[in-house]
C-alpha cells in the first residue's frame, strides 16, 4: 500500500521565519503553501528530493499542533507515508482495530490525508496521504534520505511498521538497528534510544546533496553550520527549528 515517505512534518513558531531557513538557506523549493482554517495551521510543503518537508505553524491555541508547540517547542512532529488510496488503507487499519485520530480521510495540504494515533506506531505520529494527481516532484539541491527514530527495541518497532504499512526492510549491517523503506523513496532508521541521547520517537533527519560547497556557503551565512567537512554538514539544531539535520554528499542518479 505505501509507496514512499511523502513528507516529514516540522512544527514551527513562525512559518515565515522557518521558510527563510528551509526554503531560502537550505534551498528547498516551495511546492504549496496554505492556511488551513479548520485545522488551525498555516503550512508549507517544500520539495526535498523524492520527498518533502512540511512546515506547520499553529494559528489557534486549541489544536494538536499548538499543544505540541506549547509542550515540546519546535521540532519534528510527524512522518507521512504516500498511498494511492488513503480511504482503502484507513479501512484496512480500522478493520484491524488500529488506533486512529481520523476515522475518515480529510483534505490536507498534502492531499487527502488521515492521521493514525501515535500509540499505534510506537509513539510516532504517522499520517497517510494520497496527493493530488498533478503533483510532480520539483528539483531540489538537497534531498530527504532518512528519518532516524529512537525506540526501546528497533527490531520490534520495525516488525510493527512492516505489519501496519508493508514497509520493506532495507539491509543494515550494524547490530541492533533496523531500516525500512526504499532507496529512492526515503527510509526510516530505527535505533536504540541510547544512540540518540535517550530520545524516543523521531530524533534526526538525514539529507543528501550532490554539491556541498554552495550549500555550505548559504548555510554559513545564516550561521546554521555546526560542522562541515568535504562530504558532510551537520547543522545547528537551533538554526533548523530544533531539528537535528545531517547532510551528506551524494550524486543523484
Ligand atoms: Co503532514
Amino acid at each position: 500500500m505505501i509507496k514512499k515517505i511523502h513528507h516529514v512534518g516540522i512544527v514551527v513558531e513562525s512559518l515565515a521565519s522557518a521558510c527563510r531557513f528551509w526554503r531560502d538557506a537550505l534551498g528547498l523549493p516551495l511546492v504549496r503553501q496554505a492556511e488551513i482554517a479548520d485545522q488551525g495551521v498555516r503550512a508549507a510543503l517544500l520539495a526535498a528530493g523524492d520527498s518533502e518537508i512540511e512546515l506547520l505553524e499553529p494559528t489557534r491555541a486549541d489544536t494538536g499542533v499548538a499543544r505540541f508547540l506549547a509542550k515540546h517547542g519546535e521540532g519534528l512532529h510527524h512522518v507521512c507515508f504516500e498511498t494511492p488510496d488513503v480511504d482503502a488503507d484507513l479501512g484496512t487499519l480500522k478493520a484491524q482495530n488500529v488506533a486512529l485520530l481520523d476515522q475518515t480521510p480529510r483534505q490536507g495540504l498534502a492531499g487527502r490525508i488521515a492521521f493514525l494515533h501515535p500509540s499505534a506506531c510506537g509513539g510516532v505520529l504517522v499520517e497517510l496521504a494520497t496527493p493530488p494527481h498533478h503533483d510532480v516532484p520539483a528539483d531540489s539541491p538537497v534531498g530527504f534520505k532518512r528519518l532516524v527514530i529512537g525506540c526501546h527495541d528497533p527490531q520490534d518497532m520495525a516488525k510493527s511498521y512492516r505489519q501496519l504499512f508493508g514497509l520493506p526492510e532495507v539491509a543494515v549491517n550494524d547490530g541492533p538497528r533496523s531500516m525500512l523503506g526504499w532507496s529512492g523513496g526515503g527510509t526510516l532508521l530505527m535505533v536504540p534510544a541510547v544512540e540518540v541521547g535517550g530520545a524516543l520517537g523521531m530524533a534526526a533527519l538525514s539529507m543528501v546533496a550532490p554539491e556541498m560547497a554552495p550549500l555550505v556557503q548559504r548555510l554559513q551565512k545564516v550561521d546554521a553550520v555546526m560542522f562541515s567537512g568535504a562530504s558532510e554538514i551537520t547543522l545547528k539544531p537551533e538554526a533548523a527549528n530544533n531539528v537535528h539535520v545531517h547532510i551528506s554528499r551524494y550524486h543523484f542518479p
